[in-house]
């Protein structure tokens, strides 16, 4: 509810198009968003359960409770995925791409992450927030003993505010229970924290989380290009104790960094309350966003109270008009506009779902180059930075919600969904669910789909809803209430009957094609899990790439559609099954390798001309046998050639191919391309010889040092004359020197079995601690306290248990515990050397050698020292103070010595796949020279340099 305030100003609109100074109100602005990324301590295993005491606040045990000692954890940066860590497995859910993750390998489905930082004193005046873009799946997040929030969904973003109990001045843990043991989809999913997570702090009143909405939607869809209104819904968060008067300033920068618009507006908002303030401003001569001109605004929203700016926010948007229309398809900028989408999971070679912000670029750039413009994130809500390349390259979106569901968990997941990414340009519609077949034709799915479909109009003025339907002509359930119509298959007369019968209903191709092909395989092999590249092979309810295309492309009412799928990914192995582990469903392999569909695509989706020529010509032993050669290709004509000979001049009909029957002979097999009689495009292939040599390639040889960019190197294996070798299947071994690191390795080859991945990992070995003496005491919280000195004579001291699980102090009793242990000068040349105790019950102080090596005062914590420093060869001796509060007490669960070698070296490698593999590299925060070595026996290696160039990182949490 909105309080009205007497002295509301009126929004005053100020057009100008001054270039700003809008630095002076950053510096002042107390927002600080860190990236929460790097350094992460992991640890895969359950052996802690739930590890939260729901019957008490703040006493989690193991790794939830702050004193828990993870040093002997593994340590990684974020995104991280452990599913793609993991081998393969044939006992494994086959569509989740057979890795051990799941029901029947519970080991290996819950994980700890944990993570260690400091705040500085003056954070205590303001709002702290953790903020997770997702992670897979089920969380319990805790923070400093506290449990701060659990999260399903392996999807949704979500926060949890940590105000109250973060350690302002001091050392804060944040630890995160990872719980991967369920499915949300039928693809591969991956497993752990596989987005970003932010720290975000701002002033007790500031913009409430997610509260700026910008748009641009004129009135009657019709935009001016003289003047455009822009509207902006400023949400304000008052955590004060106090009423407070503010003023809200709305800046619209221009694409070219001017000025273009200003206004503001004054008001009260109330104690512990939230306040919408609606603005808006006109921009004069707007840039028009596109795919093809993706000019981006920026609006800069400042809250001002007392005088003070209290907060700052940039929120980039675009100006642009999205419709669905029954007769002419989608409309952008009012102009019929067809789409040529693919439908994606977040999966890539190499890194499994943890993709880094410069992989969504790498791929979106990739679909682009094949003239794709609009993105389906199937079947999940999307990371923000995949909307981001989405917004600054230029590429629609179609944006889903996992589920169909109008309960109010998912209803706050959908609500959670609109309002994150409702300012970006790149969104033009939202979609709330996938083939949903048990309930979509039904009146109760009806229901449903109405009640999310309400909701989204409610948060989001300006963009449709659609559904994706996998039934025909069915008009019925979901599909009587959608505002779009989604297609999923059902290609064919059923779709021009539906759309006579409800003439005013948009239309969309949802999902399409699902045609599966293997990159540079020509035959079908069910034995080894590969099929046929020529556009020829599709599931029961799919097509091949120019039967759709071909139908949609004849109907401009349907909007074009989206491609099943962009890109393979894990999981999904149709038709076969294991040992295939990924689907062949994309038009580039999981490295974003080509299919040679890519150039079907790229022949009807874009202007310039195309010609490519399948199969590859390396066929010894077929020596004139037939052979189809295929030409894809937007040209009018192509003429094809084999050693010079012309194999005859053919006419290209829309949308389709040209095909060739040539005998085999070794050597060059040759095309030609006229537009209008004049050759435009040519091609050539050439027999190649055996492999010779090593080519790395990388996408980008200089990047920044910041320890997040990357380089997508392309390893090719070349004959002695320089030419790709397209059956080739040598095994690379890579090596780095520089300040960098591998992320992941990868070559598109849906049955192939090596790791993506090679983890450096440490072994250890324990000593149990079993013979203990021990006596009471009444008051041991004295360091000076003669029975914690080495030469103190024990050996009168009663004997005590420390493997069972309740000691023998009774309540309220203190006492000191006392043991020997022998140790090598080998066992201490590890670097981690630690001292655990299954339980110190209550309070326990704890010596080495008669120096203190640190206190626990949760019987639940499971704590560990760090005795490295403390120990010396020969015999030691351990002493514990143990002053207990309830029921039975002392160091029980058992005691040991645990030592933790260095992880080992390990050798980075990949074979290609038909020629070709990807190697991903990535900076850390220093600059300099990143070496890349490939070597293989027989050819000759190569290396590849790649250039970390010094920048400013964006800001991180140290
Ligand atoms: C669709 C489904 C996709 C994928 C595809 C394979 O029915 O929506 O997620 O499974 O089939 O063809």
């Amino acid at each position: 509810m909105k309080a009205r305030s007497t002295c509301r100003l009126l929004g005053v609109l100020v057009l100008s198009i001054i270039t700003a100074n809008l630095a002076a109100a950053s510096a002042a602005a107390p927002r600080e968003r860190l990236l929460l990324d790097f350094g992460w301590k992991f640890h895969l295993g359950n052996e802690w359960g739930f590890a939260q005491n729901l019957a008490k606040a703040a006493s989690g045990h193991g790794p939830a409770n702050a004193s828990f000692s993870d040093a002997g954890w593994r340590t990684v940066n974020l995104p991280h995925d452990w599913a793609v860590e993991l081998p393969f497995d044939s006992r494994a859910d086959g569509s989740h791409g057979f890795k051990p993750v799941g029901r029947g390998f519970e080991s290996n489905s819950v994980a700890w992450y944990r993570r260690t930082f400091e705040l500085p004193k003056e954070d205590a005046d303001k709002r702290l927030w953790l903020e997770f873009d997702g992670a897979f799946r089920d969380c319990a997040v805790f923070v400093n003993n506290w449990c701060v929030g659990h999260h399903e969904s392996g999807y949704s973003s979500f926060r949890c505010d940590i105000t109250d109990v973060a350690n302002c001045g001091g050392k804060n843990v944040v630890a995160v229970r990872v719980d991967a043991s369920q499915f949300e989809g039928w693809f591969y999913e991956g497993a752990g924290i596989y987005r970003h997570v932010w720290l975000v702090k701002t002033s007790p009143l500031a913009i409430a989380p997610d509260g700026i909405l910008v748009w641009s939607e004129p009135e009657r869809n019709v935009l001016s290009d003289k003047a455009q209104k822009i509207n902006v819904e400023v949400h304000l968060l008052n955590s004060l104790t106090n009423y407070v008067g503010v003023k809200v300033k709305c800046r619209v920068i221009s694409p070219e960094e001017k000025l273009s618009a200003e206004t503001y507006e004054s008001e009260f908002v109330r104690a512990s309350a939230t306040e919408v303030l609606h603005l808006n401003a006109t921009v004069l001569s707007p840039d028009l966003w596109s795919p093809e001109s993706p000019k981006l605004y920026k609006l800069v929203t400042t809250v001002e109270s007392d005088g003070q700016i209290v907060d700052r926010q940039e929120t980039e948007f675009g100006i642009r008009t999205v419709a669905f229309d029954a007769t002419n398809g989608f409309l952008l900028n009012g102009r019929p506009y067809v789409l040529k989408g693919t439908c994606n999971h977040q999966d890539h070679a190499g890194v499994g779902a943890a993709l880094p912000d410069r992989l969504q670029y790498f791929r979106v750039a990739k679909l682009k180059e094949m003239g794709c413009n609009a993105y389906r994130a199937s079947h999940n809500p999307p990371t923000p930075e995949l909307l981001e390349a989405c917004d600054r390259l230029g590429m629609l979106v179609m944006d889903e919600s996992r589920l169909l569901g109008s309960d109010a968990q998912n209803m706050a997941r959908l609500e959670g969904l609109i309002r994150r990414d409702r300012n970006h340009p790149s969104v033009v519609i939202w979609s709330i669910a996938n083939e949903e077949f048990s309930v979509q034709t039904s009146p109760v799915g009806g229901r449903v789909a109405e009640t999310m479909q309400a909701r989204i109009k409610q948060l989001d003025p300006t963009r449709p809803v659609t559904y994706a339907a996998n039934v025909g002509n069915e008009f019925a359930g979901i599909n009587r209430v959608i505002e779009v119509r989604g297609w999923n298959y059902y290609v064919g007369p059923g779709m021009d009957d539906y759309h006579r019968a409800h003439p005013a209903q948009p239309n969309v191709g949802t999902e399409q094609a699902s045609t599966v092909g293997t990159r540079g395989i020509y035959t079908n092999d069910k034995q080894r899990g590969y099929v046929s590249a020529y556009d020829e092979n599709n599931p029961r309810w799919g097509s091949t790439a120019e039967s759709w295309w071909s139908f949609f492309a004849e109907r401009p009412w349907l909007s074009g559609g989206f491609v099943w799928t962009g890109f393979d990914y894990r999981g999904e192995p149709t038709p076969y099954w294991w040992p295939c582990i990924n689907s062949h469903f994309g038009i580039m392999d999981t490295c974003g390798f080509p299919k040679d569909n890519f150039f079907y695509y790229q022949s009807w989706w874009s202007d310039k001309p195309v010609l490519h020529l399948l199969p590859h010509w390396n066929w010894p032993g077929k020596e004139g046998q037939e052979i189809e050669v295929r030409a894809l290709s937007n040209c009018d004509e192509v003429e094809l050639f084999l050693n010079r000979q012309s194999l005859g001049r053919q006419t290209m009909k829309k949308n389709s191919h040209l095909k060739w029957t040539v005998k085999y002979a070794p050597g060059t097999l040759y095309a030609r391309g006229y537009r209008g009689g004049v050759a435009v495009a040519g091609d050539v292939i050439q027999t190649a010889g055996a492999p010779a040599a090593i080519r790395l390639a990388p996408d980008r040889d200089i990047i920044n040092a910041d320890g997040e960019d990357i380089s997508v190197v392309t390893v090719s294996v070349l004959d002695a004359e320089n030419r790709l070798m397209p059956v080739a299947s040598n095994l690379i071994q890579f090596d780095l020197a520089g300040p960098g690191r591998i992320l992941g390795v990868g070559n598109g080859d849906p049955s192939c079995h090596e790791p993506d991945v090679f983890i450096r990992s440490a072994s250890v070995r324990s000593i149990p601690l079993k013979e203990w003496r021990w006596k009471k005491l009444s008051d041991v919280r004295r360091p000076d306290l003669p029975e914690l000195a080495v030469q103190f004579d024990d050996s009168s001291w009663d004997k005590a248990d420390a493997q069972i699980e309740w000691g023998p102090l009774q309540e309220n009793e203190s006492g000191v515990f006392r043991a020997r242990l022998n140790v090598t000068e080998q066992d201490l040349a590890v670097p981690i050397v630690e001292l655990r105790f299954g339980r110190i019950d209550e309070n326990g102080w704890v010596y080495v050698n008669g120096q203190k090596a640190g206190e626990s005062h949760d019987w639940q914590a499971m704590p560990a020292f760090d005795v490295k420093r403390l120990l010396h060869p020969g015999e030691n001796v351990i002493a514990v103070a143990v002053a207990n509060a309830y029921g039975p007490g002392g160091p029980n669960l058992g005691v040991s010595l645990q030592m933790q070698t260095e992880p080992a070296p390990v050798q980075w490698q990949r074979s290609v796949f038909n020629g070709l593999a990807q190697i991903i590299v990535q900076s850390s925060k220093e600059p300099g020279e990143l070496k890349l070595t490939a070597k293989s026996d027989g050819l000759a290696s190569t290396t590849a340099t790649i250039t970390a160039q010094p920048c400013t990182p964006r800001p991180a949490l140290p």
